[in-house]
Order: C-alpha cells, then structure tokens, then sequence
C-alpha cells in the first residue's frame, strides 16, 4: 500500500490548524499510520530539503521549518502522494485550487501551512528520515472496505 509523508509546518502548528488538517486527511478516508509532533533541527531540515539546498529560498526555508513544533504524519492509502498533493494544492496559494488547503489557510509561499511528499522516491525518503520503521504502524480499519 501505497505511504507519504505529510507535516504540518510551524506557521499551521502556531494557528491551531493541526485538528483541522488532520480531519481533512482522515474525512478523504485516507489512513493514518504514523504521527509526531516535534522540533525539527537544523540538520533535519538539510536532509529533508536536501533537492533545494542552492536555491534564494533554501536559507529562509530552513529557519523557518525550525522555527517551532511541526507535526509529522505517514498517511496511507491507494494513490496517498497524489490525493494528498491534490487537497494540499499548489506551492503558491495564488495558485492553489479554492477548497485546497493552502487556498483556505496560506497566504504566502514560504508560509504554505503543510508539506507533503511528491513522489513515491520522496516519499520512502522523507519517511525515513523522520520516522523509525518501527513507528510506522500495521493495523487493520474496520471500515475498510468502503473506502
Ligand atoms: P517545493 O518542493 O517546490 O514545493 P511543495 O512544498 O509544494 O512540494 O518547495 C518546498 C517549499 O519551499 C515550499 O513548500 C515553500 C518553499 N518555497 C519558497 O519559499 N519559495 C519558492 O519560490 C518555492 C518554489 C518554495
Ligand atoms: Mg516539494
């Protein structure tokens, strides 16, 4: 089954918007296999961002998503990356779709409330930076079948 890795960014933990993301993700019928609310430290946040180290927004980047808390999630489910990419919307809210949350809840670029893996590569990537195999759960939902 397919997993991503999805976070909730200092800006979204700081505006009381974990509950609310959370529930978009767990009403879309999706499954939630791991979570942690923690720190990110500088090192984590190379590692995680390693694809834009080089970029003009590699450095604000970095101390922002060490700023405060983030809340860190592995979602699965048939095609998790892409529906979660999709309900996240575009980098840019101007350009995130209305319903999407980066449209309902982030101004700017840089402060765009959520992250979430991009590709299946990226995925396995970034859940292996933050989470240990062992914090990944297995489990069985009863309600299953319906989604
Ligand atoms: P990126 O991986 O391109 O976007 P996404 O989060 O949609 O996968 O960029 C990572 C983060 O870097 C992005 O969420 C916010 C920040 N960023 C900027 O601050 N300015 C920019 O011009 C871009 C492209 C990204
Ligand atoms: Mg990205």
């Amino acid at each position: 089954m397919e997993k991503t890795f999805l976070m909730v960014k200092p800006d979204g933990v700081q505006r009381g918007l974990i509950g609310e993301i959370l529930s978009r993700f767990e009403r879309k019928g999706l499954k939630l296999v791991a979570a942690k609310f923690m720190q990110i430290t500088p090192e984590l946040a190379e590692r995680h961002y390693a694809e834009h180290v080089g970029k003009p927004f590699y450095p604000p980047l970095v101390e922002f998503v060490t700023s405060g808390p983030v809340f860190a999630m592995v979602w699965e489910g048939d095609n998790v990356i892409a529906l979660s990419r999709a309900l996240i919307g575009k980098t840019n809210a101007i350009d995130a779709a209305p319903g999407t949350i980066r449209s309902d809840y982030a101004v700017h670029t840089n402060f765009n409330v959520i992250h979430g893996s991009d590709s299946v590569s990226s995925a396995e990537r970034e859940i292996g930076i933050f989470f240990a195999p062992s914090e990944v759960l297995e489990y069985e939902r009863t309600l299953q079948r319906w989604i």
